[in-house]
């Protein structure tokens, strides 16, 4: 997709459609009981509740096209609420979309983002190429505005339908946006963050490819290829090892979970080292790589055990934030580990009441095989930590149970030390990511406690995200470290008016940020 910037009026440019944001501009937030009688309307109802649309561009002409439209009430600036108006008069443009963003309260560039997601599949549906998109310039700065709108215009054009033979990538597609600014707005600054933008979405988008293919397609041999041709595009150093290194690098947890399976496994490091990096600072990002979880030994019911296809969504996330990395320079040494292997039932796997030893010498009773992401994990960060990482980061689709706790709609996020995640709070709200944090108190430890073992891998249904994160606490040690559970966010189970139903790319903008935090 085309990304341009213009200084035009937007009523002055040809595009085949101009789409502008309604906000309500009501005002009145008090109390229900400091309302005197006098505001409320013959039926009941209070007048200053009702919505005050009004279209968020400073140029009249574009107001006065929307007048008509807009004195008939239909409009009510509803969040993603879609008004098409054909041939608007006394404007250069083919169509203007009018789209609700809600109040001007709540506004913000978290909402900027989906709309703009929201304009890209609304119109692609209709096959328009292109389109214009005015800046908004409620309360928001114009860069974080044209990061939010590009960010978003990329997250919505993304399609998953990969293997549908009728699927025509041209048709279902827009082409090129234009984002309309006011002149006075410095150019470059806004360039940059055009810039910016464009290389975390793609990326975004990149690790959303990879999550999308089904196990036979990507398998761990297939994902290292991948991870490879693409630190070849950007520049990063790649090392895949094979099943011997991990055996050989003693990596017992992730073998354990490896040894079932035909398909080899893959352990990737892909490195980022600036020369003029901060002192002292080696961030290491591990990703859960498991291609397809049948569950083990353990084996999960038939019904949606197809899903486990994105169970690689944290190993995807980190390839992807790699590469948005080495296109960013930010100054700051990091490496990423991606443990990728299937889990699979036969003849070689492991079996529950097993003792593997892993890599930093723990010992570990399997409970039950289908609590495998904690296993190769557990190698993952203590190899990070051999590798001199003095800060964690781990992405995976982990437990079932975050998505009992917090449904499809915030990220789990656990960690050892407040300062760094005050840190990585603040970048999932410039980001636009939610995420919520669970807790890590020492009484949890009680959970996965081993009769014949230091610990183990499963400690049954309650605090089910807590347990699997307090296993993960026993491998990043003292080393600051943040988990986060993304097996409620990393697929979306329905279309949403910004994204398509699929992989989603969640965390990887956080990640970004976060990263560009070291200074
Ligand atoms: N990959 C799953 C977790 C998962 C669940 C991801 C739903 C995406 C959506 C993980 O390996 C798993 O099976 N976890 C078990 C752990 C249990 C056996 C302790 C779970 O959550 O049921
Ligand atoms: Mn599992
Ligand atoms: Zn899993």
């Amino acid at each position: 997709m085309n990304t341009n910037l213009s200084s035009s009026a937007p009523s002055q440019l040809e595009t085949d459609c101009l789409v502008v944001v309604v906000l309500d501009r009501n005002k009145n937030d008090r109390n229900k009981n400091d309302r005197s009688e006098n505001d409320r309307a013959e039926n009941g109802r209070n007048e200053k509740d009702k919505p005050a649309p009004s279209v968020e561009s400073t140029d009249a002409a574009v107001r006065e096209a929307a007048k008509d439209v807009m004195a008939s009430g239909e409009v009510t600036a509803k969040t993603f609420e879609t008004t098409l108006l054909h041939r608007p008069s006394g404007l250069k443009a083919k169509r203007l979309l009018l789209l609700g963003g809600g109040k001007t309260k709540t506004f913000s560039t978290a909402e900027l983002r989906q709309l703009a997601g929201a304009a890209v599949r609304t119109l692609k549906s209709k096959s328009i190429r292109s389109f214009a998109f005015v800046l908004p310039e409620n309360g928001i700065a114009a860069p974080e505005g044209v990061r939010a709108i590009v960010e978003g215009a990329f997250v919505g054009n993304f399609d998953p339908g990969y293997y549908k033979s009728d699927r025509n990538d041209n048709d279902q597609k827009i082409d090129a946006i234009t984002i309309l600014t006011k002149g006075d707005q410095k150019s470059s600054e806004l360039e940059a963050a055009l810039q910016y933008a464009r290389i975390v979405a793609e990326s975004q988008n990149f690790t959303r490819d990879l999550t999308n293919e089904p196990s036979n397609r990507m398998t761990p041999t297939i994902l290292a290829e991948r991870a490879k041709t693409m630190a070849a595009e950007v520049g990063l150093k790649c090392e895949v090892h094979d099943g011997d290194k991990i055996r050989q690098l003693k990596m017992g947890a992730f073998w354990g979970v490896a040894q079932g399976s035909d398909e080899p496994p893959a352990l990737i490091v892909l490195r980022y080292d600036p020369e003029d990096a901060v002192k002292d600072v080696h961030l290491g990002l591990v990703g859960k790589g498991v291609t397809f979880d049948t569950g083990g030994i353990s084996i999960k019911p038939a019904d949606g055990m197809e899903k486990m296809k994105y169970d690689m969504a944290g190993a995807a996330t980190m390839i992807g934030v790699m590469r948005a990395i080495a296109l960013l320079k930010p100054k700051v040494k990091v490496t990423a580990i991606v443990c990728a292997t299937e889990n699979m039932p036969s003849g070689k796997a492991q079996k529950p009441g097993d003792v593997q030893i892993a890599m930093s010498g723990k010992s570990i009773e399997i409970i039950n095989t289908d609590a495998e992401g904690r296993l190769i994990l557990a190698d993952g960060l203590c190899y990070a930590r051999q590798l001199g990482c003095t800060h964690l980061v781990d992405a995976a689709t982990l437990t079932g149970a975050v998505v009992v706790a917090l449904g499809y709609v915030n990220a789990g996020i656990f960690a050892s030390d407040d300062q760094l995640y005050e840190r990585f709070a603040n970048a999932t709200q410039q980001a636009g990511e939610k995420m919520w944090r669970l807790p890590l108190d020492d009484e949890y430890k009680e959970i996965i406690k081993s009769n014949i073992a230091d610990m183990v891998n499963s400690g049954g249904r309650w605090g089910g995200a807590i347990s699997a994160a307090m296993f993960l606490k026993e491998f990043a040690e003292d080393t600051p470290w943040i988990h986060l559970d993304i097996a409620g966010t990393a697929w979306m189970e329905e279309n949403k008016p910004w994204i398509a139903k699929g992989p989603s790319g969640v965390a990887l903008r956080s990640l970004v940020e976060f990263v560009g935090g070291f200074r």
